[in-house]
């Protein structure tokens, strides 16, 4: 009874929902698209940008065969889901496969586990996701199981960044000069810049909303390169997802995104319905660098009051903070706590401290167009992440290749200095250039410190994410970790910390986050700029298999594309 019970509520569910589909197929290919007065070809997922919304129930298991009709390589990540035990769809190119070349296809097999809320798609080969990437809505099988009401109706929104160069072009430069890269030239939502841009009146995201209806903001920041703000005019937001996890409710006048980073905020209805109220997004940029300062812009507007056209440029601008306001960005951070108390591992049994730094490399005849002829790079523990280009590092590791990676990646950094001082010996800037692999065994309980430093240019704050795993986010400090008074750990919240897959490290500050290695594989850590991911800014973590055959990775799918 019970069993056929469940049955026909699945039956109704699946008929309720019946645009929630096992798999999926991606065309990648060229569209052309205008943007900024200008038309160029982006690299699109069946034409679309921003791409399609997934949808999966918890727990799911979907498939998803990209198809390559472009003319460059791809590769596709699953950003927060992590996957158990199957690397081999996880995507970063050269890290755990060898890329889709034109022509051929592979078939992701996605699989969900722990993963609530709202989660995102996108490429990970060179810059390919500035234009490939997609939202994930993930539900729970019981609707009642949702912690919040149900809201009326789900808003995909995706904040992301344009060029109107190509992106090629953007990385072959930088690559080639050495120099930092172009900044881009639009901010997005949803793919369009808003009237604030040239050629843009058109170009701009309208939200219709029915007054006293409640709506499910679905977010991510998919821009290359910015940290972001993000706000509502005259309406309050209530964070209650972050990072595909429930938070407690949190009510924010406005937001701070880091790239990578994703948030589900409930957005009630509820103000004067004649008027047209604006979102906005800017940069949140701090130290000494050149970057996009615009605002892209939105409107909001009440259904009842939609005809009016004329309103277009009379309606209320959103109030943000300060572009490089630290305390107002991290004020957002450090408040998203987990729904959950208690899930944090009070004890752990591995400790990694690492350093992550703004580097420089020599150039012959100071030649490249980094700080005095130098090339600009990016590491962690002095070490700048040389990613392989014959063969991925998992399946170097499954067949045993010598060669292609090393395995030592230092447990604490190679050089203790003040990390966070403003002046530094100049023998600092100068990183190794090196593929070496943290590995963990089976089960150990690792805490993880990340520590900024001041090197080259007095420090920038960085999105670090990690594949494979969510992690507790137990400590965030400004200053160096280890030469506080008392033991920072005395300072931790072990109690309802935030369980996030991307977590930014402020500026000459600190982050201390903990996971259990129960997820055997090779998952990539990297910063989520990608500038920095492109200078070096990495990791790679190498979880061995346990004793029992449900801790053990899977075999590789037949498909898996192959190295040349
Ligand atoms: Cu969202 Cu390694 O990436
Ligand atoms: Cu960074």
């Amino acid at each position: 009874m019970l069993h056929f019970l469940s049955y026909f509520f699945l039956i109704s569910l699946f008929l309720y929902n019946n645009c929630i589909a096992h798999h999926y197929t991606f065309i990648v290919k060229e569209a052309p698209y205008t943007k900024l007065c200008s038309t160029k070809k982006i690299l699109t997922v069946n034409g679309l940008f921003p791409g399609p919304v997934l949808k999966a129930y918890k727990g799911d298991t979907i498939y998803v065969t990209v198809r390559n009709q472009a003319s460059e390589n791809i590769t596709m990540h699953w950003h927060g889901v992590e996957q158990p035990r199957n690397p081999w769809s996880d995507g970063p190119e050269y890290i755990t496969q060898c890329p889709i070349r034109p022509g051929s296809e592979f078939t992701y097999k996605v699989i969900f586990s722990i993963e609530d809320t709202t989660v995102w798609w996108h490429a990970h080969s060179s810059w390919t996701r500035a234009t490939v990437h997609g939202l994930i809505f993930i539900y729970p099988w019981l609707p009642e199981s949702l912690p919040f009401l149900k809201a009326d109706h789900e808003v995909p929104l995706i904040l992301g960044e344009w060029w109107k160069q190509d992106v090629r072009e953007v990385v072959e430069e930088f690559i080639r000069t050495g120099g930092a890269p172009n900044v881009s030239d639009a901010l997005t939502i949803n793919g369009h810049p808003g009237f604030l841009y040239p050629c843009s009146k058109s170009d701009t995201f309208h939200l219709l909303v029915e007054e006293g209806k409640t709506y499910r903001i679905r977010m991510v920041n998919a821009a290359v390169n910015l940290i972001l703000f993000f706000a509502i005019a005259n309406h309050n937001l209530t964070v209650v997802g972050a990072d595909g996890h429930y938070t407690k409710p949190l009510n924010a006048t406005y937001i701070t995104i880091s790239p990578g980073e994703t948030l589900d905020l409930l957005l009630k209805a509820d103000q004067n319905p004649k008027n047209t109220y604006y979102m906005a997004a800017r940069a949140y940029q701090t130290g000494n660098i050149e970057f996009n300062n615009s605002t892209t812009i939105g409107v909001l507007r009440y259904i009842s009051s939609s005809k009016a056209e004329t309103l277009m440029f009379s309606g209320i601008y959103p109030n943000l903070p300060f572009y490089n306001d630290t305390s107002a960005a991290f004020g957002f951070f450090t408040k998203i706590k987990s729904l959950y108390s208690g899930q944090a591992p009070p004890l752990v049994s591995r400790r990694i401290v690492t350093t992550i730094s703004i580097n420089l490399l020599r150039c012959p005849q100071n030649s490249c167009a980094g700080p005095n002829g130098s090339r600009l790079a990016a590491s962690m523990n002095n070490i700048s992440f040389v990613t392989p280009s014959h063969v991925d590092i998992l399946k170097a590791y499954y067949l045993h290749i010598k060669g292609v990676y090393g395995t030592r990646f230092p447990d604490i950094p190679p050089y203790i200095f003040n990390f966070t001082a403003e002046n530094q010996p100049l023998f600092l800037q100068t990183p190794r250039l090196a593929t070496e692999v943290k590995v963990l065994e089976f089960g150990e309980v690792v805490e993880l410190v990340i520590q900024g430093t001041s090197l080259v240019g007095g420090g920038l704050d960085h999105p670090m994410h990690l594949h494979g795993f969510s992690f507790h986010v137990v400590g965030v400090g400004f200053g160096n970790y280890n030469t506080s008074d008392e033991d920072p750990s005395s300072t931790y919240n072990l109690d309802d910390p935030p369980y996030k897959n991307t977590m930014t490290v402020p500026r000459n500050g600190w982050i201390a986050i903990r996971f259990a290695a129960i997820n055997p594989g090779v998952w990539f850590m990297h910063c989520h700029f990608d500038r920095h991911q492109t200078w070096g800014m990495n990791v790679v973590f190498i979880v061995k298999n346990g004793i029992w055959p449900n801790q053990q990775l899977l075999p590789p799918p037949d498909d898996l594309p192959p190295c040349h």
